[in-house]
């Protein structure tokens, strides 16, 4: 039988420091995060834990300090642009604001094509039918390619934006807050879509959310962070069943809840230990 568990990503000892002023700030420490063939890890945080530095870090949009980033076997640490061209195509990416995908100044057919130019692949395939074959596979009509982002409700244009990410047909799609904007009827749809999708074509994801209940549904194994750092790392039924670590409790313990008297009077999850201090003086 084919092995299907290894790794399609592997990203090691993963540090980013940004630059503020004659500061360093430390958004990720060390960061270790590893995506099997087929399936769904989930980033969970809360905001300014370091996901989108880290989904950035992968995707080549942000320097990493040190570390090592490998796809489909290959280092591809330091490919960033025309050098990423080839591998970058198996890696895409769908963001919380379709407007990031979508230029709303563009026909949808317009911003599809886009990952295809940007990785040189217009000549070798029959575009008009790739755009077509990616709408339908995310539940719209062919010729939705001819319109407009406006005329779409919010959950179609996601839909457009996981078709634009499919469009170089990639093995891994980091996901960050793909989801977060969308009513929560409309929510469930589109990860639905996605989890057809991964059954479709063997899709790995990388899928960063700072909600634990979406990430319960979707997520295969997930990823802790807090304030740069992984807090820990496993099963998905395991890190929501049995979390060793007091802040995945408290993460746990702040999944939205319908009644918003109980949500109002929760606390905001903090790590028991007191955590470092993330900025340095550059000398
Ligand atoms: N370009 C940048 N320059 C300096 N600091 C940055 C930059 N981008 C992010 N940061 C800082 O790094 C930290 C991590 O940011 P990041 O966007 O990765 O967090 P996040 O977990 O994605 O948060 P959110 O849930 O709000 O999206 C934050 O403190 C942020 O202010
Ligand atoms: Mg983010």
């Amino acid at each position: 039988m084919k092995d299907t568990s290894y790794p399609v990503l592997v990203a090691e000892n993963i540090t980013v420091r940004y630059r503020k002023g004659r500061q360093h700030f430390t958004a990720l420490d060390n960061v270790n995060v590893r995506i099997p063939h087929a399936a769904t890890v989930g980033l969970v945080g809360e905001s300014g834990s370091g996901k989108s530095t880290l989904a950035k870090a992968i995707l080549g949009l942000v320097p990493i300090t040190t570390g090592r980033i490998e796809l489909l076997g290959q280092d591809i640490t330091h490919l960033n642009g025309r050098r990423r061209r080839g591998l970058g195509r198996s890696i895409q990416a769908v963001f919380q604001d379709p407007n990031t995908s979508l230029n709303p100044s563009f026909t949808v057919g317009r911003s599809l094509i886009e990952p295809l130019k940007a990785q040189n692949m217009l000549g070798d395939i029959d575009v008009d039918a790739r755009v077509a074959e990616v709408l339908t596979a995310v539940g719209m009509e062919p010729d939705a390619a001819s319109r407009q982002p406006r005329q779409f409700s919010g959950g179609q244009r996601q839909r457009i934006s996981i078709a634009r990410a499919l469009i170089t047909n990639p093995q891994v799609v980091v996901c960050d807050e793909a989801v977060s904007a969308l009513d929560l009827s409309v929510q469930a749809q589109v990860l639905n879509l996605l989890t057809d999708l991964q059954r479709e074509r063997g899709l790995s994801y990388l899928f960063i959310s700072h909600d634990m209940s979406v990430v319960k549904h979707i997520c295969h194994e997930v990823t802790v962070l807090y304030r740069g750092t992984i807090k820990e790392s496993g099963p998905t039924q395991q890190i929501t069943t049995q979390p060793a670590d007091p802040y995945t409790k408290a993460l746990l313990l702040a999944a939205p809840i319908a009644d918003p008297v109980v949500q109002r009077q929760r606390q905001r999850p903090t790590s028991a230990v007191p955590a470092p201090s993330r900025t340095s003086l550059i000398s």
